[in-house]
Order: structure tokens, then C-alpha cells, then sequence
């Protein structure tokens, strides 16, 4: 059997042992949204390290879970903490998670972010929906013998952030009066953070925002039939666009001044994911 396949099935093994949820909305949590547990009903929370095999984080006291429980009436899974190919992890395991929590039963998978402003009509602190995205700086995490078992060995990328998960999302926003722009991310390997001539040549190339995940996240749920959809909350305009040097602190900072207007967002659009399910 496939080795990354045969991991796979081993971590759902191990999440079978703890729990029979099945969730229907897969969320990764990103910068900043670290306690969104806290709108969950929480019905069962697993550690990663509980799980043999799964890729923890390095950064040390961000080891991470799952929460399983309920958003309103939705079933879902949170991922508490994910890991970044800049940790050095090989690319399979780092959507290993995102192809768990498939497999688990989700349907939907909503991934967030922090990341760079690139547009010039972006400032720290706006939110977007990704519309599209550019990973050919990230490595494709479906390289090596395709695992028929989870899909296609050459998937059509066309509409990978679903419209009707846009819709309801846009809806959501403009009922509670957050603002929300939309655009294209691209996903760079990290860690350093881009150099200004990256970053007009990212711009020059139509890219809206910048940051170091979610993409290769999505081309692995794509490959499985998820429905996605992403927001990205801009925590700094990107390198080259102020005077100012970029720091993880500062990035961190925005990410938890806007928590509660993203937490806000995604409570409100999962609560409505029901409707597509
Ligand atoms: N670049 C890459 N990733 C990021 C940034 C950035 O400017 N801000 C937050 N994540």
C-alpha cells in the first residue's frame, strides 16, 4: 500500500478509537483564531501527539488539537494549531491533517490565515476571501503515485473555492457589517518573510495577498471532492509596500486585534454551511 495512505488510515484509526463524531465542516485555524474553541460546543478534543504518526508543530506550546463539536447546528472539526512545510515536514504530511479530517467525514473545509497585503487598496486588518490562489512556489503536495483511493491523479483546479460557500460568506459579512475584500493568494514556502522585488512580482502578476499555507491545504481537499472555501485576515502590507521591517510579533498582533470580527465571520458562515451541505 501507498506509505502516505497507509499513515493516513493509521491517524484515522487512532481518532477512531477516541470518538465516532462525524463532522460535516472541516476549519483550520490560523494566526490569531487560536481560541475559537470557546464559540464551539465541544463534544470531544484530541492532541495531535495523540495521534501516532501526525505532524505536530515545532513552535514549542502550539503542539495543537482537534476540537470536535458543533457551531450552531453544524457539525464540525477545528484544527487547533496546523504545521507549515517551513517546519520541515515532507509535503504529504503537512495536508495530512486536511485529508484526516476528509476521511473523518467532512464535506466542507473552511481554511483561514494571516498574510501580507499586496493590493494597494488592502491595509492591516482587512479580511479576504480567497477567490483563487497561485502555488507554484508551494511544492504540490499531490507529487509521487496518486493515492486512487482519495482521487484524481490530475485534478481540474477551475472553481476550487466554492461560489456558494463565497456567497453565503459575502451574505454573512455585509448582515454583520464586516467588511470583506476579495482576491487571489499565493502561497510561499516561508519562512523569511518576501523581499520587496518578490513582492512586486507577485503584484505584477495579479496576486492580491501573500503567505506560507492554505494552498497546498486546499489542492489536497480539492483532489478529495471538498467543497472550500478560505479567508484571509491581511495582518501587514507586505514587504516593500511601508518603510517598516516585518516581524512575526507584528503579524501576530493584527491577527488577535481582529480576532473577534473573524471569529464573528466564520461563526455566522458555518452556521449557514447547513444550507449546502
Ligand atoms: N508574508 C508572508 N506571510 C505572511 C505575511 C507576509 O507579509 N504576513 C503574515 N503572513
Amino acid at each position: 500500500m501507498n506509505p502516505i495512505y497507509e499513515k493516513l488510515l493509521s491517524c484515522v484509526d487512532s481518532v477512531r478509537k477516541v470518538t465516532d463524531f462525524e463532522p460535516d465542516v472541516a476549519i483550520v485555524l490560523g494566526s490569531g483564531l487560536g481560541d475559537y474553541a470557546n464559540d464551539i460546543k465541544v463534544e470531544c478534543e484530541i492532541d495531535y501527539k495523540e495521534i501516532k504518526g501526525f505532524p505536530v508543530s515545532t513552535v514549542p506550546g502550539h503542539a495543537g488539537k482537534f476540537i470536535f463539536g458543533y457551531v450552531g447546528d453544524v457539525k464540525v472539526v477545528c484544527m487547533k494549531g496546523r504545521v507549515h512545510y517551513y517546519e520541515g515536514y515532507p509535503i504529504s504530511d503537512v495536508v495530512l491533517p486536511t485529508r484526516l479530517m476528509r476521511m473523518l467525514g467532512a464535506k466542507i473545509l473552511f481554511l483561514t490565515n494571516a498574510s501580507g497585503g499586496i493590493n494597494p487598496s488592502f491595509t492591516a486588518g482587512d479580511f479576504m476571501m480567497l477567490t483563487d490562489h497561485v502555488s507554484i512556489w508551494a511544492p504540490n503536495p499531490l507529487i509521487g503515485p496518486n493515492i486512487d483511493e482519495l482521487g484524481t491523479r490530475f485534478p481540474d483546479m477551475t472553481h476550487v473555492y466554492d461560489t456558494g460557500l463565497r456567497k453565503i460568506i459575502e451574505e454573512t459579512a455585509a448582515k454583520e457589517g464586516i467588511g470583506l475584500k476579495q482576491g487571489i493568494y499565493a502561497q510561499l514556502t516561508g519562512p523569511s518573510f518576501e523581499s520587496p522585488a518578490e513582492i512586486k512580482l507577485l503584484h505584477k502578476l495579479g496576486v492580491d495577498a501573500v503567505g506560507m499555507s492554505t494552498v497546498v491545504e486546499a489542492i489536497a481537499a480539492n483532489h478529495m471532492g471538498m467543497k472550500i472555501c478560505g479567508i484571509s485576515c491581511v495582518c501587514n502590507l507586505a514587504a516593500g509596500m511601508t518603510d517598516n521591517p516585518l516581524t512575526h510579533e507584528e503579524v501576530q498582533a493584527a491577527a488577535n486585534e481582529a480576532a473577534p470580527k473573524f471569529k464573528k465571520l466564520l461563526t455566522e458562515s458555518v452556521k449557514r454551511f447547513g444550507e449546502v451541505l
